[in-house]
C-alpha cells in the first residue's frame, strides 16, 4: 500500500514540477523497502546446473531474439559480451528488489519485482565459424533437414546467438530485452526478434495447462521432471560431448503460423479428431480426463480407431517415433492482421531436447508426412541453438566454451 501511495505522489509531482522532482521521487520509490507480493515477487534463480527458462513454466510474456556478431568481433569480444549479459541478468533476476547495471538502465522495470524473469542464452552454428571455435562445434548442431511444410524466411531464422526472455510482467520482459540490446552495442546486433505471450498467472481458477490460439489445451503430454528419463531426454549428461555442453540442452525454435480462418471453419468434433483430444478439457478421445494416458489402440463400436490414424497426438507420440521426445515450451504470438486479411498468429514453438536427432527431427519428419494438423500450419522461421548448462556462482553463461 505504501508503494502505491508513493507511486501516486510521483505521478502528481511529475505533473506539477516536472522531471527534476519526479526523478527524486522515483528514486525514493526504488528505495522503498515495502515487500513485493504476488506475481512480482516470484523469482527463478539464474545460476544452477541448467539454465533457467527450460523446466520452469513458460511465463505470460516472452521475447525471442537472435543476434549476429559484428564484423571483426572475435572470440574474446563474444566472451566479454556473454559476461556483460550474464552480469546484467544476474542483477535483474535477483530475488527481492532486482537492479540493472546503471549503464543500460532505462527504469522501465522500476517498482517491479523479478516477476519470474528468465533469460536463456544459446549459440547457433554460425557462432562457431565466426569465432574460430569449430573444434568445439557440437555434432548435434547439424543443420535441420528441409520439411515440405517449410516456408522459411532466412532473415527471421538462425543467428549467431539466441536469447529467450520470459517474465510474468510485460514491462519487465521488455526491459530485459532492451538491456541486452544495449549491452551488445558494438559487438552484436539484433538479427530478428519476436514477441510472444501465454496466460497470466492467476487468470484461471487454478493453475491449468495453457491453451494455444487454436483453443486447444497444449502441453499435457510433455515429459515431466518427475519422469525417470526426463533428465536424459532433455539435458546433455555431465559426461556428454562436447564437454562444455554438460547440463545443456538443444533448443529448436519454429515460428509456426496457424491458418486460423481455415481452422475455424471446422466443427469442434472435426477439430478434436485432428488432435485426438477433446477441446473442452483436453481429455484423449480414447477416454478419461486430461491426464489419462492416450490409448492409441482403442477402437469404437464401428471398428474405427478412437484416435484417428492422422491425429496429431498419434503421429507425434514417442511410441510412433522410436521413443523420440522433447519438452515443448512455447509462446503464442499475434503480430496483427496479415496482408491477406487473416491473423498473423500462431506459436513460437520451442522444443528442448538432449539431441535434436532423437527429439524434434524424427517427430517433425513424421508430422510433415501426413499429420492432420499440418494442413492448418505454416512453418515460417526456424533455428537450432546449443544452450549450455547454467552458470555457477559468478560465472557467465558459455564460460566453459569461451574462456
Ligand atoms: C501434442 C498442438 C506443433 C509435437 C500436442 C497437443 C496439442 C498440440 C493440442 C495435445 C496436448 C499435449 O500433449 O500437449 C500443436 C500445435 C502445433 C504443434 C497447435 C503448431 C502450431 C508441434 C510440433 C511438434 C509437436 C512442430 C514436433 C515436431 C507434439 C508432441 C505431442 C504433441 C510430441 C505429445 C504427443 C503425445 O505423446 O501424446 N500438440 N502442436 N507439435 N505435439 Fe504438438
Amino acid at each position: 500500500r505504501r508503494l502505491l501511495g508513493t507511486a501516486g505522489a510521483a505521478g502528481a509531482a511529475g505533473l506539477v514540477v516536472g522531471g527534476g522532482a519526479g526523478a527524486a521521487v522515483a528514486a525514493a520509490v526504488r528505495d522503498d523497502p515495502a515487500p513485493l507480493t504476488g506475481v512480482g515477487a516470484a523469482h527463478v534463480p539464474f545460476e544452477g546446473v541448467h539454465q533457467a527458462g527450460i523446466v520452469d513454466p513458460a511465463q505470460a510474456r516472452g521475447h525471442l531474439a537472435a543476434f549476429d556478431l559484428a564484423p571483426g568481433a572475435d572470440r574474446r569480444a563474444a566472451a566479454a559480451l556473454l559476461r556483460r549479459w550474464s552480469d546484467a541478468v544476474r542483477e535483474m533476476t535477483r530475488a527481492g528488489r532486482p537492479a540493472t547495471p546503471a549503464a543500460y538502465d532505462d527504469q522501465v522495470a522500476d517498482d517491479a519485482g523479478p516477476s519470474s524473469l528468465t533469460v536463456t542464452f544459446g549459440f547457433g552454428r554460425s557462432f562457431f565459424t565466426r569465432t574460430g571455435l569449430t573444434a568445439q562445434l557440437p555434432e548435434a548442431l547439424a543443420p535441420l533437414p528441409d520439411f515440405t511444410a517449410d516456408r522459411l524466411d532466412p532473415k527471421r531464422s538462425n543467428g549467431d546467438l539466441w536469447v529467450q526472455i520470459g517474465a510474468d510482467d510485460a514491462l519487465v520482459a521488455f526491459h530485459a530485452l532492451r538491456v541486452l540490446q544495449k549491452a551488445a552495442v558494438g559487438t552484436a546486433s539484433v538479427r530478428w526478434q519476436m514477441n510472444g505471450f501465454n496466460r497470466t498467472p492467476g487468470a484461471t481458477d487454478r493453475p491449468r495447462t495453457v491453451r494455444n490460439l487454436m483453443g486447444q489445451i497444449d502441453g499435457t503430454n510433455n515429459p515431466k521432471p518427475t519422469d525417470a528419463d526426463f533428465e536424459r531426454r532433455v539435458f546433455v549428461p555431465a559426461d556428454g560431448s562436447p564437454a562444455w555442453m554438460a547440463g545443456g540442452s538443444y533448443a529448436v525454435f519454429r515460428r509456426i503460423r496457424m491458418l486460423l480462418d481455415s481452422w475455424d471453419h471446422l466443427s469442434v468434433a472435426a477439430q478434436e479428431r485432428v488432435i485426438g483430444r477433446r477441446k473442452s478439457d483436453g481429455a484423449p478421445l480414447s477416454g478419461g480426463t486430461e491426464t489419462t494416458p492416450v490409448r492409441l489402440d482403442a477402437f469404437g463400436k464401428d471398428g474405427a480407431a478412437l484416435i484417428a490414424p492422422d491425429a496429431h497426438v498419434r503421429v507425434a507420440a514417442p511410441a510412433s517415433n522410436g521413443g523420440a521426445a522433447m519438452l515443448r515450451r512455447a509462446f503464442s504470438f499475434h503480430d496483427g492482421i496479415g496482408s491477406d486479411g487473416t491473423p498473423d498468429a500462431g506459436l513460437l514453438f520451442v522444443a528442448w531436447q538432449a539431441d535434436p536427432m532423437r527429439g524434434f527431427v524424427p517427430v517433425q519428419r513424421k508430422l510433415d508426412g501426413g499429420d492432420g494438423l499440418s494442413r492448418f500450419l505454416r512453418h515460417e522461421a526456424s533455428g537450432l541453438f546449443a544452450v549450455p548448462g547454467g552458470p555457477g556462482p559468478g560465472e557467465y553463461v558459455g564460460q566453459r566454451l569461451l574462456e
